[in-house]
């Protein structure tokens, strides 16, 4: 029998879907450099919902791109199952805060584009982009330009469509960002619900401390200056995430710790924005 792999190095600390190994990342500004993080550690197990919250610029899209492979380390890697990102990869689904559709395809064929990349016959595309269409509850607007739809509606089409591919992981920075509070609410559940039913590893990154404890198995609060991670807290609440377990004492109690975790080191850090949060 032969042992030998071809196989990446696995990692040492078992099953993670998603390992990042003190990773550090500077920017160049004129006269010195930036340290946008720095020792960074988190390993997120498959299946896993962790999310991501810290004061502004203390590094959290910088953390995502990483992952996501968009950007590159300056020292430290991000392996996911076992094997370093080297770039973009289909089993990482992103999400950004500013819907990046293609305004001149329609909601369908926004979600059918990853799977045509993929090289998909036209008939299982248009049944795959069906499916997360109506998932999202976009189905009477399959055929409309992403113009004529409202804010949370696009943002609907960018999770179908990162959906559609089929990726393990789904990457998500602020993508309710933007929207009012119950179309953010409404799909804060329907992001459960699906994760839910069609399993992903899921780092979502928020401002928000009710968002961030309602969705996650645990949160990673995050410190600026350099960017780096604080604390992480255990969300030791049932799922389904109902609107029961939102009310209740418990889920209470961790908001308020883990919005102590932000506020408290916001104002060891910061001096201008910590209004912001
Ligand atoms: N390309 C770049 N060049 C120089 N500095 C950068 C660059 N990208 C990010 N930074 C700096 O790195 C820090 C972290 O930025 P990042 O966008 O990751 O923060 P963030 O936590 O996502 O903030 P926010 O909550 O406002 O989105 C910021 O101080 C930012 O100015
Ligand atoms: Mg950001």
């Amino acid at each position: 029998m032969t042992t030998s792999t071809q196989d990446a190095p696995r990692t040492t600390t078992g099953a993670a879907k998603i390992s990042v190994r003190d990773t550090r990342k500077t920017f160049a500004l004129k006269d010195e450099e930036f340290v946008a993080l720095d020792g960074v550690n988190l390993d997120v197990a498959d299946n896993e919902f962790v999310t991501v919250v810290g004061p502004s610029g203390c590094g959290k899209s910088t953390l995502m791109n990483i992952v996501a492979g968009l950007e590159a380390p300056t020292s430290g890697q991000v392996l996911v199952d076992g094997a370093g990102v080297t770039g973009p990869g289909p089993e990482r689904g992103v999400i950004f805060q500013q819907y990046a559709l293609f305004p001149w395809l329609t909601v369908r064929k926004n979600v059918e584009f990853g799977l045509k990349v993929a090289g998909l016959p036209a008939a299982e595309r248009r049944e795959r982009a069906e499916h997360y269409v109506r998932l999202v509850g976009l189905e009477q607007f399959a055929d409309a330009l992403p113009k004529t739809l409202s804010g949370g509606m696009k943002q609907r089409c960018a999770i179908a469509r990162a959906y559609a591919v089929n990726p393990s992981i789904l990457l998500m920075d602020e993508p309710f960002g933007a929207l009012d509070a119950l179309t953010r609410v409404r799909l804060q559940e329907q992001l459960l619900d699906t994760w839910s039913t069609e399993k992903r590893t899921v780092l979502f990154i928020t401002h928000d401390v009710d968002e961030a404890v309602f969705l996650a198995g645990r949160v990673v609060v995050m410190a600026a200056r350099p960017g780096r991670i604080h604390e992480v807290i255990d969300v030791d609440l049932p799922y389904p995430r109902t609107e029961e377990v939102r009310l209740s004492p418990e889920f209470a109690e961790l908001r308020n710790r883990v919005w102590r975790a932000v506020y408290h080191q916001t104002t060891d850090t910061q001096t201008s924005t910590q209004t912001q949060n």
